[in-house]
């Protein structure tokens, strides 16, 4: 199968999640692939008839792929043990200033190659694939020295080519202050700007910069000169905000114009609104919220009031989110912040896309859009947020080819003169 080929979905419903109000459904729908791209959405009896290849649906749904737009999905080691120590009562503050935390994590970063993180990072990367995303960002930000935060981008990048997925990275310069740092966090916020920025830039390596802005980690002075180093250089800027404590991260990230800001719990009316008018989108992350059994909400009414666009992401992360399902994301959205599934998919599809800056390309079914789908065996949309732990994922298109679940072999399954695995593409025919 080439990407370039002409190919035509039919039999299947769409939210196309095109239009903002509503899921933009098509039933009894057909639509039209071309070089990787959208070219077409329609009913089925509109549909070109001749000429192209079909693949019959069966009448299942289909999405947009689903976006995972926040994760720190690269990193070494794990810590379960931290979290056997906050079941028993231990806080993560108590547990980052005690040395434990990130910086467990960053020890372990460090000590891994480039080889044992990709290595490690594949079984979460499936595991995301097989809730329907097709598109993941990936922070760095557990290596805090130049060489081990190149490491993590290009292990990140590296992604790529092992699982099918795409992959945009962000670098988290400012995600702590390194123990070689500790006591003089301004010269480490000077060499990340001075020495990591330009090469991070130079080498197209990242996309974006995050920084965590909270009392355990840097401080609005320093995120500020961060951001405006980073946008001289080009990059676009994301921020860990107002999550263990209002810090007035919304209002630095409307200053600085920064694509989103993500996690919010502490996010009060002002900052709703100096978001809304930046066009800064939301970034709700659930799965952090419920490992660290945390109790304020965010505040999703005033961002709703505000009318700011509001994303749902994974945080997969192996301190505050060791989460791999964009499902269960969108299921604990529902239920613990009061999303409507509705809502739930536009963060999951075209508000993840917003945050990411890749709107024009991605999250949403429309002519021009990469060909990026998800195909589920469900009765309506929002079913997709109803299930805990079940994915009802039938395959994933990612630029127009079929990659299945997660396995890249299962390109190879379906290339010419292969024969097709009929128990999971429901019918295919030539007209
Ligand atoms: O998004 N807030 C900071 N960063 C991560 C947690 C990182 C960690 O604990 O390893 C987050 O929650
Ligand atoms: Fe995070």
């Amino acid at each position: 199968m080439h990407d370039e080929e002409t190919l035509l979905l039919t039999n299947c419903h769409v939210a196309s999640m095109a239009g903002g109000s509503g899921y933009g459904a098509v039933h009894d729908a057909a639509l039209l692939i071309d070089n990787g791209k959208i070219r077409w959405l329609g009913t089925r009896s509109d549909a070109p008839r001749t000429g192209v290849r079909r693949i019959d649906l069966g009448g299942r749904w289909v999405t947009p792929g689903l976006i995972d737009c926040h994760t720190h999905l690269v990193f070494g080691g794990n810590r379960a043990g931290e979290f056997e120590q906050r079941l028993k009562g231990a806080s993560y503050e108590q547990i980052a200033r005690a040395g434990g935390g990130i910086m467990s994590t960053v020890a372990a970063t460090r000590a891994s190659t480039e080889e044992e993180l990709i290595k490690g990072a594949i079984p979460r990367l499936r595991s995301l694939a097989a809730s329907g995303v097709t598109t993941i960002e990936i922070k760095s930000g557990y290596g805090l020295d130049l060489q081990s935060e190149l490491k993590m981008l290009r292990a990140a990048r590296e992604l790529e080519s092992k699982v099918p997925m795409n992959v945009v990275t962000t670098f988290l310069g400012l995600h702590a202050v390194p123990p070689e740092f500790a006591s003089r966090p301004d010269d480490y916020v000077e060499i990340v700007i001075k020495a990591a920025l330009p090469v991070v830039a130079e080498e197209r390596l990242a996309s974006a910069v995050d920084a965590y802005l909270e009392t355990i980690a840097f401080s609005e002075e320093q995120v500020e000169r961060y951001f405006a180093a980073a946008t001289a250089l080009g990059l676009k800027r994301k921020l860990h905000a107002d999550q263990l404590a209002s810090g007035n991260g919304a209002h630095l990230a409307s200053r600085a114009k920064a694509l989103s800001a993500d996690h919010l719990e502490y996010l009060d009316e002002a900052g709703a609104k100096a978001m809304a008018s930046a066009g800064v989108a939301a970034v709700l992350l659930p799965g952090a919220f419920l490992t660290l059994r945390e109790t304020k909400v965010p505040p999703v009414d005033l961002l709703r009031a505000a009318g700011v666009d509001m994303a749902v992401a994974t945080d997969c992360n192996p301190g505050t989110s060791p989460m791999t399902s964009m499902l269960l994301a969108m299921n604990l959205g529902c239920t613990l912040f009061g999303l409507t599934p509705f809502e739930a998919l536009k963060g999951a599809t075209i508000n993840a896309a917003k945050a990411l800056g890749h709107d024009d390309e991605i999250g949403s079914i429309e002519p021009g859009k990469a060909a990026d789908l998800a195909v589920w065996d469900v009765a309506g949309p929002a079913e997709l947020s109803y299930w805990l732990g079940h994915s009802p994922l039938h395959t994933r298109f990612k630029g127009g080819v079929e990659v299945g679940l997660s396995h890249r072999e299962r390109i190879a399954e379906l290339e010419p003169g292969r024969r097709v695995d009929q128990s999971r593409v429901a019918h295919e025919a030539r007209v």
